[in-house]
């Protein structure tokens, strides 16, 4: 299906959610009370959707099996066994948290920490969306404690391999599947990002944003993972946030200063709830919560 098919579906399915007729795709009703926030054509518009953008993040994922560990990305959710109640964790601790372990090959095998900088309780039975959930390696284990966990990405390869991987309260998204995405408008709680945010321009920011707005119920947080370069650590590709995306370099890093952290936060509708700079870890983490609360 072409894209003006497609947004020509979306139009037809943003009018019936906007009569409260969104359905999922089996047929069940959301269980939600929040279903207004229906993508404007702006929206739509502004997120990339050209097979390039597909073709560069399936072959920075062919590229990282080939020189990395893939085990971790391919083990099975029914090996996986949970380890931890994180609940009442900080987001430090839920960062360097290992929330399971894989069953039969302990200590041959470890997925490590989940490298998320939010709080337990907004984890646990909660709405968790993640945006660039790559092949799963967070999905798999959040399906485990939280109500439902949606991963939206652009990598058709790292998709399949998450749909195979994960419990059945995980739902995964390509970009372009807008109309099945749009079924989800208002009902997360949480969106996290995950080694993500940092390889994100402001231009992006700004549509993953509006993305954000239009799938979290009012009050949700949205936790964001800048990149924050640590002088004292040599550096790889590093740009303003206002570059364009580097066509060389699919994973390299855009930093924002805390304005254009707090004007692309105003032009979206959301609130900068908290900042917290840790050079060890290279990360500037962010809560914006969507406005109103
Ligand atoms: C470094 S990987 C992290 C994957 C996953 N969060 C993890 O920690 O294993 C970044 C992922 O974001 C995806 N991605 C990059 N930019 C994106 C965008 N603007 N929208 C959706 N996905 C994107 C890539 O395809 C890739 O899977």
């Amino acid at each position: 299906m072409d894209i003006k098919n497609k947004l020509a579906n979306l139009s037809q399915l943003v009018r019936s959610s906007a009569l409260g007729l969104n359905m999922r795709a089996s047929g069940q009703p959301l269980k939600s009370s929040h279903l207004s926030q229906s993508p404007d054509s702006t929206l739509l518009d502004s997120i990339p959707l050209d097979q390039s953008l597909t073709d560069r993040w399936d072959r920075e994922w062919l590229t990282y099996f080939l020189t990395e560990n893939p085990r971790p990305f391919l083990v099975d959710h029914h090996h996986l066994r949970l380890i931890d109640n994180v609940r009442r964790k900080e987001a430090v601790e839920i960062y360097n948290t290992a929330l399971v372990s894989v069953q039969g090959v302990e200590g041959l095998l470890s997925l490590g920490a989940l490298g998320i900088w939010v709080k337990g309780a907004d984890l646990v039975r909660k709405n968790v969306l993640e945006i660039g959930c790559g092949p799963g390696f967070l999905g798999k284990q959040l399906g485990m404690i939280a109500a439902a966990y949606v991963g939206i990405d652009y990598s058709k390869l790292a998709l399949s391999i998450a749909r195979l991987t994960s419990p059945p309260n995980c739902f995964y998204y390509h970009l372009a599947d807008l109309s099945q995405i749009t079924q989800h408008a208002g009902t997360m709680d949480t969106m996290v990002g995950r080694n993500f945010f940092i390889h994100q321009n402001y231009e992006n920011l700004l549509w993953i944003l509006q993305l954000a707005y239009m799938l979290l119920k009012p009050g949700g947080l949205m936790s964001a993972d800048f990149y924050q370069g640590n002088p004292a650590i040599p550096q790889g590709v590093v740009h303003l946030a206002r570059n364009k995306l580097d066509p060389r370099y699919p994973s390299c890093a855009f930093e924002f200063s805390i304005q254009e952290i707090e004007q692309a936060a105003k032009e979206a509708g959301f609130t900068v709830q908290n900042v917290t700079d840790n050079l060890d870890l290279q990360r500037r983490f962010v809560f914006f919560i969507k406005y109103p609360g």
